[in-house]
């Protein structure tokens, strides 16, 4: 059972945003209007916002002040240099190509390596990174082992990739339709668990082998650095940094959303060696995002990203942030409420079929809680689960559901206090006592692509 003794913030407050209360009846109404889909719910009518941890951190007074250092000049402003830099000293790449958020990093990235009938594996795909793979007509494998769909298993690198698989997927597929591999630090999909260095290691040693790039999906590289601080042999008496740049040094590049780890509301890069296909990003880069050198961004944004990919390597905050995440989820775990476990980097990931198990998988169960919770609380979580990662296969297209069906409770970097977290653990708690009352879902409207984000639901 995790220490439930409250975290203390290792912060003060200077500015704050008033939470407004918002009426059950009109929570009720909210959630007609935006069919059943908690991404329409305007944020202010939202009490506690755990719909996800990316974009979402309050920024340091050291980051508000580098805002006023920006330069938004169109080519080479500063702020490009000091983010480059911190880029460099951290992923020890030459290129650093900024972009507006992670997204569009994987965009320029594969748009430059992957063709129509390539596969792309990773530990378990991020949805953004499945839907740009699909969108080139290539197809998105997720390799994590058995442990990663696990959600008892006691393993402290849940996030690690099967490598037995990747060796013979390569060779089943071919080199030349592979032409990357990524990995995802920490396996947001596939509850927030990180990666070893042990496993890097080896997945480094097979895409050398058959000379196939090797990518991080960098979002949450400092959380991950920490857990190996925390979790593997040898690691208890290096910095994060250290980690954090030995982690690097296996792959050939990374993308990654600053609005994770670099603790910023917007912004994103990527970042590798090769020249060749510097100039090829760069070129799809100037069509969609802007000059290379603010890729999407202004001066103020790279400053911010720059700072924070500093202030996110800082121990206590790291140490802070993972204790809030095993903080919530062990009041969540101490009342009986089926969680994914051990707790990862950035969220408590509540498993919504054994929450709610007289709900079938195609009457989303995830869904139908984070429509429960947002009712009886006003609290917003996140589906990951049918509705995000349903697919429709074969000649009949019946929808084929993902191993895992749960509610991510992501927790914004230096956001909520621990008070906020007991609020959020009474609530659930208090749902789930009454679970039998939930209704499950059907889909009335949906987009082809990331079709969580717009579909339209209506209770059964
Ligand atoms: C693992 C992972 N990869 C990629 C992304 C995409 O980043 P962005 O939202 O900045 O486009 C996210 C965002 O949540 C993510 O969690």
């Amino acid at each position: 059972m995790a220490d439930l003794k409250a975290p203390v913030e290792p912060f003060r407050i200077k500015v704050v945003e008033p939470i407004r209360p918002v009426a059950r009846k009109e929570r009720e109404a909210l959630l007609r209007q935006s069919g059943y889909n908690v991404f329409g719910i305007p944020a202010e009518k939202v009490t506690i916002d755990l719909l996800t941890d990316s974009g979402t951190s309050a920024m340091s007074d050291d980051q508000w002040a580098g805002l006023m250092t920006g330069d938004e000049s169109y080519a080479g402003a500063r702020n490009f240099f000091h983010l480059e830099k911190a880029v460099q000293s951290i992923f020890g790449f030459t290129h650093v190509i900024p972009t507006h958020q992670g997204r569009a990093a994987e965009r320029v990235l594969f748009g430059v390596m992957v063709k129509k009938g390539d596969g792309v594996p990773n530990n378990i795909h991020f949805d953004t990174t499945r839907a740009n793979i699909e969108f080139l007509e290539a197809q998105a494998v997720n390799l994590a082992g058995p442990a990663a769909y696990d959600p008892d298993a006691d393993q402290p690198f849940k996030g690690d990739m099967d490598v037995a698989r990747l060796k013979k997927f390569i060779e089943a597929k071919g080199v030349r339709k592979v032409p990357l591999v990524m990995m995802t630090v920490t396996n947001n999909s596939g509850g927030g668990q990180p990666v070893s260095l042990k496993n890097i290691k080896e997945v480094s040693r097979v895409c050398a082998h058959y000379e196939v790039p090797f990518f991080l999906d960098a979002c949450r590289f400092a959380e991950n650095a920490h857990f190996i601080k925390k979790r593997e042999n040898g690691y208890a008496k290096k910095t994060v940094l250290e980690i954090a740049q030995e982690m690097f040094s296996y792959a050939d590049g990374a993308t990654m959303s600053g609005k994770k780890d670099a603790l910023v509301n917007i912004g994103g890069f990527v970042t590798f060696d090769d020249d060749g296909l510097a100039e090829k990003v760069k070129n799809l880069l100037i069509i969609s995002e802007g000059f290379p050198t603010y890729g999407g961004l202004a001066g103020r944004d790279l400053e911010a990203m720059a700072r924070g990919l500093n202030e996110v390597l800082d121990e206590s905050y790291l140490e802070h942030r993972t204790a809030q995440v095993a903080y919530l989820g062990g009041l969540l775990d101490r009342a009986g409420v089926p969680v994914f476990k051990p707790f990862g980097g950035h969220a408590v990931y509540v498993l919504a079929d054994r929450f709610l198990p007289h709900i079938p998988r195609h009457q989303y169960p995830a869904w139908a809680l984070t429509v429960a919770l947002y009712r009886e609380s006003g609290i917003r979580g996140v589906e990951i689960g049918g509705v995000m990662f349903g697919e429709k296969t074969g000649k009949g297209k019946k929808e084929v559901y993902p191993e895992l069906e749960m509610v991510r409770l992501a927790i914004p970097r230096r956001v909520y206090t621990a008070s906020h977290l007991q609020v959020v653990a009474d609530a659930l708690i208090e749902i789930y006592q009454n679970r039998g009352k939930i209704r499950g879902l059907r889909i009335v409207r949906e987009s082809p692509f990331l079709r969580h984000f717009t579909a339209q639901l209506e209770e059964i």
